[in-house]
């Protein structure tokens, strides 16, 4: 089941106009959110980005906080048979009678599909994964979460052609974050990530795994990291909500830490898990 304009049913049934300025722009926004054990894990930070996504490119949110967590319930609720999912939420600005870059006042479209949901395990990422690093030409509003991804997905397709988890952006030689994660670096004990600001998505794993670090006792700071601390780092980890937070031990074919997942992430990725308990 999926959810589209106030009406629950099957995804073979649902269509979304052709004249759709998601379809036609890409004018849309969206958000990705995980669900574990029948509940969405921070719910509140991901409306709170939701509403600023919108608010950004002026599309008014068609709905309170209050109402789209009824209707992402309703939707979980649908798919009993999968505790942990993945939740794909998308406004667009609607459909208008012609097309023209310019627009007046639509009704935005809101469609939202949950995928069964398999959390990282461990004992699979013992041994670390590899990255490419590539120029980030991206815009420079990549806080907006907004569904015109084309960089991005170039740049994973790229990745998956190397066989790679993801590709490592570099802007001015700033370590920027990944085509769809955000990235932090541990050096001598302390964890390092890209500031909040138009060149990064604010991740919202990001945040758990900053609060993680700090319950852990590891200190943190939200500092540029250039090229040269990237390949000097003594761990390099990504963090999303479908991929939680993961460690990289290979980029562009140099170690890591000597290709060793090394100390600090095995304590985040723990605590991680302890906070999927915690209502965010
Ligand atoms: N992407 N940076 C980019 C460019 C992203 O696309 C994502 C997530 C993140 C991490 O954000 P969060 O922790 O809130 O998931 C950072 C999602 C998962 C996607 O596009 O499917």
């Amino acid at each position: 089941m999926v959810y589209l304009n106030g009406n629950f049913l099957e995804k073979d049934k649902a269509f979304v106009s052709v004249m759709d300025r998601g379809f036609l722009f890409g004018d849309s926004v969206y958000e990705v959110l995980p669900v574990y054990q029948g509940n969405a894990f921070c719910i509140k930070p991901h409306l709170e980005r939701l509403s600023e996504s919108l608010e950004a490119i002026k599309i008014p949110n068609p709905h309170t906080h209050e109402q789209w967590r009824v209707i992402l319930q309703q939707l979980i609720d649908h798919h009993p048979q999968h505790a942990d999912q993945s939740i794909y939420l998308q406004v667009t600005r609607g459909c208008d009678a012609n097309r023209k870059h310019t627009y007046g006042k639509l009704k935005p479209t809101v469609y939202i599909q949950s995928s069964p949901f398999e959390a990282a395990r461990k004992e699979d990422f013992l041994s670390g994964l590899s990255a490419i690093t590539r120029d980030d030409i991206r815009w420079s509003q990549c806080n907006t979460k907004a569904t015109s991804l084309l960089a991005n997905i170039m740049y994973a397709q790229e990745a998956k052609q190397n066989n790679v988890e993801d590709v490592i952006l570099c802007r001015d030689n700033v370590i920027t974050e990944c085509s769809s994660a955000n990235l932090f670096i541990v050096k001598n004990g302390c964890v390092y990530t890209h500031p909040k600001g138009p060149h990064i998505l604010p991740g919202i794993t990001r945040e758990v795994v900053l609060e993680c670090a700090d319950y852990c006792g590891i200190s943190t700071e939200e500092v540029p990291i250039s090229k040269e601390e990237l390949f000097d780092a003594d761990e390099v980890w990504i963090s999303s909500s479908t991929r939680e937070v993961l460690p990289i031990t290979k980029i562009d074919n140099t170690l890591i830490n000597q290709g060793q997942v090394g100390e600090i992430w095995p304590l985040v990725f723990d605590r991680y898990q302890a906070e999927k308990n915690l209502n965010c």
